[in-house]
């Protein structure tokens, strides 16, 4: 029961983390160009976003660790270069790093500088610099939970 509770879990996580990102860029910026408060709500929604991003990626990591257990895995970190399954999973691990790398960059530096370029004048370097993480860590996370699925079905081999 725990094991089918951890990935059910680890699905709505995973459906917020990706369906927030797709949210923002597809609905609330082009649903917000002509706005006169744009900059204002763009930022207002980017630190909400960014506040519950966090504790979602947290709890993808603790859900995704839930899972390597409950599945009854070796839960030791040599089995990530023992298996098949295991380097699948060990990939994922690396680009879920990746992802919290670029998060942390662009959520504390890039896009706090972006939105403050943005308030003196539309014209933003870091604003491009901005959309290009967001769109990267999108890219990313659709292939961490690819990686998902096919952990799911037992890896390649199944
Ligand atoms: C952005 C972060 C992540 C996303 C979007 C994500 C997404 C997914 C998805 C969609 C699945 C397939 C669920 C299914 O088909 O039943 C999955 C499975 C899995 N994930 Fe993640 N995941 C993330 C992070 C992690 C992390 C950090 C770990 C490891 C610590 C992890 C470990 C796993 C495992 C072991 C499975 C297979 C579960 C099973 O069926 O036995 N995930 N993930």
């Amino acid at each position: 029961m725990l094991y089918y509770i951890s990935i059910f879990l680890h699905i709505i996580l995973a459906a917020f983390w990706i369906g927030g990102m797709l949210f923002l860029p597809l609905v609330v910026l082009p649903g917000l160009r002509q706005h006169p408060d744009r900059t204002a709500i763009l930022y207002q929604t980017g630190v909400k976003f960014r506040f519950y991003g966090w504790i979602v990626l947290l709890l993808l990591l603790i859900t995704g660790l839930g899972n390597w257990y409950f599945r009854g895995l070796p839960f030791e970190f040599s089995f990530l270069f023992k298996s098949e399954y295991g380097t699948l999973l060990g990939y994922k691990l690396l680009l879920f790093s990746c992802v919290l790398i670029i998060s942390a960059v662009h959520d504390f530096y890039i896009g706090e500088k972006a939105i403050g370029q943005m308030q003196n004048s539309s014209k933003s370097r870091l604003k491009v610099i901005a959309r290009w993480s967001g769109r990267i860590n999108l890219l990313l996370s659709l292939c961490i939970a690819f990686i998902g699925v096919v952990l799911s079905r037992g890896g390649w081999a199944g």
